[in-house]
């Protein structure tokens, strides 16, 4: 209650079923949450046991659900399992509600997080009729208080029909103050620049406006984030960090790169936080981050002052990591702006910052294909997220995976990517624990004799070798050879036998 200051608004708290019952069957709901951070976790349950029992009663109520990006197992996790979630935007990573998606149980809409806003706005997503957001508090004048991830929550505010609010005292109220909402944002041709020069300018409100009148409920809650802790770096991480790290200094020394990087940009997984950890350790000084996510390898190099400010929409820790920053908020909130993933992401600023763009991937094929999304061509694993923001704007755009899957039985480098979520001219430098492909000014075929040679395991170069040497001989053209039958039996291999090898 005391997080309410706002007095007028008191009167709206009530249990999470009794906001839920405010939510109709078949209508749109914009949900806070960006990986594990900041989502709502009262109310989307509530909702799951309406949907379980409105079944046992023989009837159907399904939602359409926006959010942020992926969120927490009380969320995706609960309304993907009572079978409620008939469709599904922008980003995903709940077991349970991938599998609704690849059996073809839920409509998934995959699109580039920075666009979520804008599209919301353009109007052909149709209406939003609830947002459910959480918040850290409510100040005196009815501003929110945002929470460990701002995501789309501007925007559904902005234009929900009604708005239910979850108040988690287990957020530290001392996030108030490291926001940035920006507000000048618009479709064109109302569009203006965007006056962010820096990655640490501050160029908003540090809290959300909200038309009281259309808030309808306030529910009280306090319970922690949930994220998944990382594995520690592997001999593999270490590896991909260490080509990366030389990478950087050898830019540097040829005059491409500052002493000090340029903002960076890291994605979600373990291997990007191994990679910040290697950061961590390395000469590098004074660095900033203009990204999407704070995971662990960037707290702690905050943490050691390598990292002078970090920029992003959201955190996505460990459980310690988390426990630890809400501990020393105090701390960490003059180094750190969490920004609507519309400006965080945003491809003009991208651009402008000149991020160093560092993403895992799927696989990659010999000419630099990525494949962000899908396994053999067909099954989705989480979805593009930022980074098609972040690849094609990025001053350097880097993709690191190791370079077999599935314990050895699957190369991550092939012969024609199964899906390509980033083409060639998008990608380039690729890494694995094999070493660096420096793609940039190389044609297709001086593009595949680099990765094959660099970065495909040992015990996949010789199929790769033997593939690409008849390509050249059979291929319809020459700029990128190619057996378009023989590319994709290579992924049918996998199917019919379980390995790739053989
Ligand atoms: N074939 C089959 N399966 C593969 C595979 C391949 N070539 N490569 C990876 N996988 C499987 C892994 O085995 C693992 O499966 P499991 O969960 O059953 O063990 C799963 O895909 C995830 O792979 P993992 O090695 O754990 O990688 P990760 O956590 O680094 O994630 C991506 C890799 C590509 C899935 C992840 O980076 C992603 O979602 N990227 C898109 C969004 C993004 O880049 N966001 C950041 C922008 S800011």
């Amino acid at each position: 209650m005391s997080r309410i200051k706002s007095t007028s608004l008191r009167h709206k708290i009530m249990p999470a079923e009794a906001a839920a019952a405010l939510i109709a069957p078949g209508s749109t709901v914009g949900m806070s949450g960006f990986t594990g951070s900041g989502y709502p976790k009262a109310v989307p349950q509530a909702l799951a046991r309406r949907m379980e029992a409105a079944r046992a009663a023989g009837e159907n109520f399904r939602l359409r659900v926006w959010t942020g990006a992926s969120t927490g197992p009380e969320l995706d996790g609960a309304l993907a399992k009572a079978d409620g979630i008939e469709f599904r935007l922008p980003y995903n990573s709940d077991p349970i509600a991938r599998e609704k998606i690849n059996s073809g149980k839920m409509e998934y809409f995959d699109m580039h997080l920075s666009q979520v806003a804008p599209m919301a706005w353009q109007g052909f997503l149709g209406p939003l009729d609830t947002a459910l957001v959480e918040v850290t508090g409510i100040t005196g004048d009815g501003s929110l208080i945002p929470s460990s991830s701002v995501g789309n929550n501007k925007t559904w505010l902005d234009r929900a029909g009604k708005i239910i609010l979850e108040v988690n005292s287990w957020q530290n109220p001392a996030l108030e103050g490291m926001h940035d909402i920006y507000y000048g944002t618009a479709l064109p041709p109302h569009r203006v620049p965007i006056p962010l020069i820096r990655p640490d300018d501050r160029i908003g409100q540090t809290t959300f406006r909200c038309d009281p009148e259309r808030i309808a409920g306030i529910v009280l809650t306090d319970t922690p984030d949930r994220n998944l802790p990382f594995a520690p770096p592997d001999e593999c991480a270490r590896a991909i960090a260490g080509h990366l790290i030389a990478f950087f200094e050898h830019e540097v020394k040829k005059g491409r790169l500052p002493e000090n990087l340029l903002p960076l940009q890291s994605g979600v997984g373990n291997i990007a936080n191994a990679v910040l950890t290697g950061l961590n350790e390395s000469r590098f000084e004074n660095m900033t981050s203009y990204t999407e996510v704070i995971q662990d390898g960037m707290l702690d190099m905050l943490t050691s002052g390598k990292l002078r400010m970090a920029s992003a929409t959201s955190f996505s820790l460990s459980p310690e990591a988390a426990a630890n920053l809400n501990a020393n908020m105090e701390n960490y909130r003059s180094k750190m702006i969490l920004r609507p993933q519309e400006i965080s992401n945003h491809p003009e600023l991208v651009r402008r910052l000149g991020c160093l763009a560092m993403n895992g991937l799927i696989e990659a094929d010999i000419y630099g294909n990525v494949n962000s999304t899908h396994v053999m061509g067909s099954r989705i694993q989480n979805g593009i997220g930022g980074s098609g923001d972040f690849a094609r704007n990025a001053y350097v755009s880097i993709f690191m995976t190791p370079s077999t899957a599935k314990g050895g039985a699957i190369s991550a480098i092939v012969p024609l990517a199964s899906h390509v979520d980033h083409i060639t001219q998008d990608v380039q430098v690729i890494v694995t624990e094999q070493g660096l492909a420096d793609l940039r000014g190389l044609s297709p075929k001086q593009r595949a004799e680099l990765i094959i040679n660099n970065c495909a395991h040992p015990d996949y170069r010789p199929m790769l070798r033997d593939y690409y040497t008849r390509a050249r001989e059979h291929s319809y053209g020459q700029q990128s050879p190619c057996l378009p039958a023989e590319a994709l039996s290579w992924h049918q291999r996998f199917i019919d036998t379980g390995s790739m090898r053989i």
